[in-house]
């Protein structure tokens, strides 16, 4: 049970909401792997996609969990529509919020921009990613992923690496995987690492050696250059060398750690292709494949006490 209008981040998830998500979308996970025709629980609700950001995983995702779930989707088309024309961010909730949606998931560059917008409409809103600031089904996802393949989502040494400043997985992944109760470092060149990140509760290195010690998970984040104003790392050679993955950092973890990415990747700069292929090793796949899950949860969480769900 998920007692809330929108999910905009992890930050004030309790670890009992956290659960109650992931364990909803194991049962999703199972009909999925083999092939249940989902019911169509949300029949007759009104589910609005909102993508102001390029997005390949998360918008196909979303449509495919409300599509199983049976909602009515409409991908609200920006390069057509009236923002073009310059009408502000709260002139848009507003239009939307008269049509009656029951669900908005958002995406938007600017940090905040979707609580603004979840403020003025009275539907549920999802956060898709709000510039560097949260992507909470990403880090739900990936909590599910680690469980799955780890068999414990709690107790565990996960090191977050590479562009940390930049990262609003990053920032999502330490609040619920510090909700869980699992030790964190985070590990990049100075410059990408956010002041103050001490105060989450996590440890901060800049050395991929150090950071990398015995830990059962390593999460490897993309080099996210649009969000960067200058330069931040002197080339992407010299980046692969220092903290991108390959066979000899990685030796440093846990001998069955595994490896994590939310993709976009780019190979040969975060990390060496032939790890993120590594069936054994890398989760990048499993990461996908329950991000459906996990989205089909909080479509049906977020819309428990809608009347249409009461027939
Ligand atoms: C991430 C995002 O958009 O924040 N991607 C995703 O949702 N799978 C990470 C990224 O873009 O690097």
């Amino acid at each position: 049970m998920l007692n809330r209008k929108d999910l905009l981040g992890t930050s004030d998830l309790s670890k009992e909401e956290i659960l109650s998500i992931i364990d909803l979308a194991e049962r999703y996970s199972d009909d999925n792997n083999n092939h249940v025709n989902n019911t169509k629980i949300l029949t007759g609700i009104t589910q609005i996609n909102l993508f102001f950001e390029n997005s390949t995983r998360t918008q196909v995702s979303f449509e495919i969990a409300g599509t199983r779930l049976g909602t009515n989707i409409v991908n609200f088309p920006l390069k057509n529509s009236s923002q073009s024309k310059g009408e502000t961010l709260l002139d848009l909730a507003s239009t939307l919020n008269s049509m009656f949606p029951d669900i908005l998931i958002i995406r938007h560059p600017n940090s905040g921009a979707v609580q603004l917008i979840s403020e003025k409409v009275k539907c549920s809103v999802i956060n898709a990613g709000d510039g560097y600031h949260e992507h909470p089904t990403q880090a739900l996802l990936d909590a599910q992923t680690i469980r799955k393949r780890l068999g414990t989502i709690t107790g565990l040494k996960i090191a977050i690496c590479g562009d940390i400043a930049h990262s609003r997985v990053a920032r999502s992944n330490i609040f619920c995987l510090k909700t869980l109760g699992n030790q964190i470092t985070v590990i990049g060149p100075k410059n990408l690492i956010p002041k103050g990140v001490e105060t989450m509760g996590v440890e901060v290195t800049n050395n991929m050696f150090d950071g990398l010690q015995g830990v059962d998970v390593v999460m490897v984040l993309r080099l996210q250059k649009e969000r960067m104003n200058g330069s931040f790392f002197s080339s992407e050679r010299e980046y692969f060398h220092q903290y991108g993955l390959d066979e000899k950092k990685l030796k440093y973890a846990k001998p069955n750690a595994i490896i994590m990415h939310p993709g976009p990747m780019n190979r040969g700069i975060e990390i060496d292709g032939d790890l993120a292929d590594d069936i054994n090793r890398s989760v990048i796949t499993k990461q996908v494949e329950v991000g459906l899950a996990i989205r089909m949860a909080v479509l049906d969480l977020l819309t428990e006490n809608h009347p249409l769900r009461k027939k």
